[in-house]
Formats: structure tokens, sequence, C-alpha cells
């Protein structure tokens, strides 16, 4: 059996960051928003007594976090398979999209699918990574904690929107450590339209800046980075306004849309091929 499916990115519609938490990690408040660029991943998939996991693409990915979900899936309910995995990469990496952990989230719901499989998805998401329960979910929502406890909102209507991707790979721990904070930091206010780590990622990175405010001057009606950066993507009134954007910003840019969760799930549901 043939599987393939999109695995999509997302963007931080807010991102505040609260205090450093005994485990390490720290408390969140974020909104996601599935959008439309995609990687698209496909499993050949034979049952097997043994777990025999082979990926290939167009990218070398030490680590791969599909690899990791395919097995931990495997692993959890005791199933064998031989699994060709191919991943075709379109979601920059290192960008702040969630590449990875999108990957992760549908390798978890394809093999389900494959093997006719039910298991705690979210708990295996969670233990992948921080943002993975949410693209089990997609479109908008509220995470808060670690990003796992997820809230679904109301999705966001279709706007002009541009993706800036400048290319630069932002690490995630670093900037997460850049903010310093205490395990008794408290949030004084909900905020919309911010992201915690613009302040500390832009001091060390000024051309980040300089695309925010650059977007700006372009007719934005709203500029922000996605995660921990480095992509910055921004809100338009036309189209007309989208296109002149990415065509003076000088950067690589991609004009892109909300994904909303009905659309999302029916699309990673995928197309299963014999
Ligand atoms: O969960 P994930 O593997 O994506 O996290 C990568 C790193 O980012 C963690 O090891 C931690 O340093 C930091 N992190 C954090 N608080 C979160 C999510 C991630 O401190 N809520």
């Amino acid at each position: 059996m043939r599987l393939v499916v999109p695995s999509f990115a997302k963007v931080n519609l807010t991102l505040q960051v609260l205090n450093k938490r005994s485990d390490g990690f720290h408390n969140l408040r974020t909104v996601f928003h599935t959008i439309s660029l995609a990687d698209t991943i496909s499993f050949d998939y034979v049952p097997s007594s043994v777990i025999d996991l082979e990926l290939a693409g167009n990218v070398e990915i030490a680590e791969n976090l599909i690899s990791r979900a395919a097995k931990a899936f495997l692993e959890t309910t005791g199933l064998g398979a031989r699994l060709k995995i191919h991943l075709d990469k379109q979601i920059p990496m290192g960008a702040g999209l969630g590449g990875g952990s999108s990957n992760a989230a549908v390798a978890l719901l394809a093999l389900s699918r494959l093997t006719g499989t039910e298991t705690d998805l979210h708990a295996l998401a969670s233990a992948l990574g921080s943002d993975v329960p949410f693209f089990l979910v997609g479109g908008c929502a509220l995470g808060e904690g670690r990003g796992t406890e997820l809230t679904p909102l109301p999705d966001m209507a279709t706007e002009p929107m541009l993706l800036v991707t400048p290319g630069l790979h932002v690490s995630t721990p670093p900037a997460f450590a850049a903010l310093n904070r205490s395990p008794d930091y408290a949030l004084l206010a909900a905020a919309e339209d911010v992201n915690d780590f613009e302040t500390p990622v832009f001091a060390a990175r000024p051309e980040l800046a300089s695309i925010k405010s650059r977007l700006v001057e372009l007719g934005a009606t709203k500029s922000l980075m996605s995660g921990s950066g480095s992509s910055i993507y921004a809100m338009f009134r036309s189209e007309a306004e989208c296109i002149q954007a990415a065509q003076a910003i000088g950067y690589p840019s991609h004009r892109v849309r909300f994904v909303a969760r009905e659309e999302y799930q029916s699309r990673i549901a995928g197309t299963l091929l014999p």
C-alpha cells in the first residue's frame, strides 16, 4: 500500500514565552496557524514481522524526525513494517515554520492509517517535539504549556500573505536561552501580534529587523517573525501589493495562504494507492 500526504508549514500569529520550567522547557502562549507551503511525503508500506525503515528524499537530514516518528509508532504498537518513505522537502529548515514537526505528525497519522491501528498519537507527538501535536490538529489553535496543550480556535480568513524566507538557520534552544526567563516570570497581559523571539533574534541578525520594517513600508498591515525565526510573514490589503512586496524585498519569498482546519484534516488524510 502507498500513501501520499502533504505536510504543511505553520506560522505563529502571536508567541509569548513565559517562565522557564524545572524540566528545562518554557511555558508558552502562542497561536499557531497552518499555511499552504508544504512538503510531500510518500509511504510505501508492507506488513512485516520486523521493522525495516528506509528514508530517501531531496534533502539529507540527520536524526530525521520522520524516521523517529515511524519508529516510535511501531515500537509503541508492537507492529512490524517494511516502510519506504520519500520526502520532497519544500519548507525551509531552521526557519520557524515547523517543517520537521509537521513531517513527524503526518508520519504518525500515516502509520496509523496504513496499519489500521489506533494509539495515543498526542502522547507520541509530544515526546517527539513541542510543536508536533499541533500538526495533528491544524488550522488555527492556541498552544499553551510547552506548546502541546491545544485549544482549537476559529480559522483566519484568507488575506494576501507573503512569507519571506531569508535562508538563515536560527537554532531554537539558544533563542530561548537569550530570553533569560526566570522560573517565576509572570505574563502581565496576553498580547496579539507579538513574537518575544524578535528582540534577541533581531539583535543577533539585524537584517531580519530590516526585512520586517521594509515589509511594513511596502504596505503590510501586519509583519511578524514566525517561531524563533528566521522566516518573516506579512499580510497585505491586496494581491497587487503582495506581489509588489515580493519583487521589492530582495530575499526569497513565497505567496501563501492560511489553511483552515477542515481542509488541513482532509488533505493530510492523504491519497491511498494500492
Ligand atoms: O520540543 P522541541 O524539541 O522542539 O524543543 C527544542 C528545544 O527548544 C528544547 O530543548 C528547549 O531548549 C527549547 N524549548 C523550550 N520551551 C518550549 C519548547 C522548546 O525551552 N516550550
